[in-house]
């Protein structure tokens, strides 16, 4: 038997829609990781985390991220064209909050290198992705970002997860791999 739908006191749906707060809610069931989109404007490092990071495409190597509109990264990345994605490790949940907090300077007191194409850094994540911008699409308050990815450096470890406001661990259940390919 299906367990029962649950509606939520808050559930008051916009005009012919669902209320933001139920959809952010609903949403936030969705396990994911974490990243930190980078890039740079009048020669200053923004970043920002997000866990809107997919793949998009192999041939070529596209990715997509959702941005808040107006946000100092996202004028970033639509200023310079270029981007970076820190795919981040269990280990850096502290990094995750700070590049989280609205309006301080995520990158006060941190090392900050920069890739091979212009992108800041953030040290010891994962994954490390250089993006030029492919293209974007506004879509409601948030910009979608198209990236083509230019370079690609990984480390080992375990990733960090997110849901429903809580960071944590990915745990696998021991059975076969699946191997796909799309
Ligand atoms: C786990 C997590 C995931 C997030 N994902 C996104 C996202 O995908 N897109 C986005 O625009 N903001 C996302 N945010 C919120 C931004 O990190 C936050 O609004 C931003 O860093 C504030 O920076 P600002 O002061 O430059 O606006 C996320 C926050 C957290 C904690």
């Amino acid at each position: 038997m299906n367990p029962p739908s649950v509606r939520t006191a808050d559930a008051r749906p916009a005009a012919g829609g669902v209320a933001g707060s139920v959809f952010r809610q609903a949403m936030g069931r969705l396990a994911s990781g974490v990243s930190v989109v980078t890039a740079i404007a009048d020669g200053e490092p923004h970043g920002m985390t997000i866990s809107s990071l997919i793949s998009v495409s192999l041939q070529p190597p596209l990715l997509l991220v959702s941005l808040t509109a107006g946000a100092r990264t996202t004028e970033a990345v639509s200023a310079s064209g270029r981007f970076g994605v820190s795919i981040l490790s269990a280990a850096q949940e502290m990094i995750a909050r700070r590049f989280a907090s609205p309006g301080s300077d995520h990158f006060a007191d941190l090392p900050v290198t920069y890739g091979d194409h212009d992108v800041p850094i953030v040290p010891n994540a994962l994954v490390h992705l250089e993006c030029a911008v492919d293209q974007t699409v506004t879509a409601g308050d948030h910009l979608l970002v198209v990236g083509e990815v230019l370079r690609v450096c990984q480390r080992a470890g375990d990733p960090l997860a997110f849901r429903e406001g809580l960071f944590g661990d990915f745990t696998d259940r021991g059975h076969e791999p699946v191997l796909w390919a799309f």
